[in-house]
């Protein structure tokens, strides 16, 4: 099989739709796997609570496509402690996200995977799963994985990128705020057209400030906003934007995989 043929009975990288004779041969050429990883959080009054997931989920179908590297089921649920004052939230505690995270990394280890490579939509997930990597590394070479001494793992945030932080910025300025932000909110148009009936003019945000618990969360920032104007979103800057996370990444992933 070439390293850019995807099996014929297969008609995405997505995981869910191979069969297990297929990823034995992709395995034959290919180690790494993308793991889109969101949140299931409320996103202002206008946003959806899926955006973190969906745009994460999205942006890997990307990149995987332009990378031919198989990519995981998403992983909808994340660290979203903060935002349960919200109806909708749907949270795991830091311990149960890193359970999850660090068991699936050891179970594509087992079959031989080397390079996971985690596209992640969510800022709340970030230290959990940097803790996850490290006992991942720690279970796979306790088990005595064959891919264990070659088991590399990356946290790959695409609102980070810094094509996108740039563009973000010019195009809103401060009024990026930091959650429920006019730039993710625009992918969410860009993939969702329909999510756009939601949006109306919103009165000034809360001010970006600490994050605490969630009764906090809520008595700070009421309408679940931190410093943003979702209003400003459109479809078309989502697809800009969405674009530059699927490039950014493609790259940093190239580098991943090559690295030693
Ligand atoms: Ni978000």
């Amino acid at each position: 099989m070439s390293a850019t043929r995807i099996p014929l009975e297969s008609p995405s990288w997505r995981l869910q739709l191979w069969t297990w004779p297929e990823v034995e041969a992709y395995l034959g050429h290919n180690k790494g796997v993308i793991l889109p990883l969101g949140s299931t959080e409320q996103h202002g009054p206008t946003g959806a609570i899926g955006t973190d997931a969906l745009t994460a989920d999205a942006v890997a179908q990307a990149v995987a496509e332009r990378s031919h590297v198989l990519v995981a089921p998403p992983q909808a649920f994340g660290m979203a402690e903060h935002h349960l004052g919200f109806p909708g939230t749907v949270s795991l505690q830091p311990s149960t996200l890193l359970a999850v995270l660090r068991d699936v990394v050891v179970s594509l280890a087992r079959h031989g995977f080397e390079r996971v490579y985690v596209i992640n939509g969510h800022g709340g997930n970030m230290a959990t799963a940097r803790a996850a990597f490290i006992e991942a590394y720690d279970r796979a070479a306790s088990l005595g994985l064959a891919s264990a001494p070659r088991l590399r793992c990356k946290l790959a945030n695409w609102f980070l990128a810094p094509a996108v932080m740039a563009h973000a910025r010019h195009l809103y300025g401060e009024r990026e705020g930091q959650h429920a932000t006019p730039s993710e909110i625009a992918v969410t148009l860009h993939l969702h057209p329909g999510l756009a009936q939601k949006l109306r003019p919103l009165p000034d945000p809360a001010p970006v400030g600490p994050i605490h618990g969630w009764e906090d969360f809520r008595r700070r920032y009421p309408d679940g906003r931190m410093g943003s104007d979702p209003s400003l979103a459109t479809a078309v800057a989502g697809q800009d934007l969405f674009e530059r996370a699927a490039t950014a990444l493609s790259e940093d992933l190239q580098h991943f995989l090559q690295a030693p």
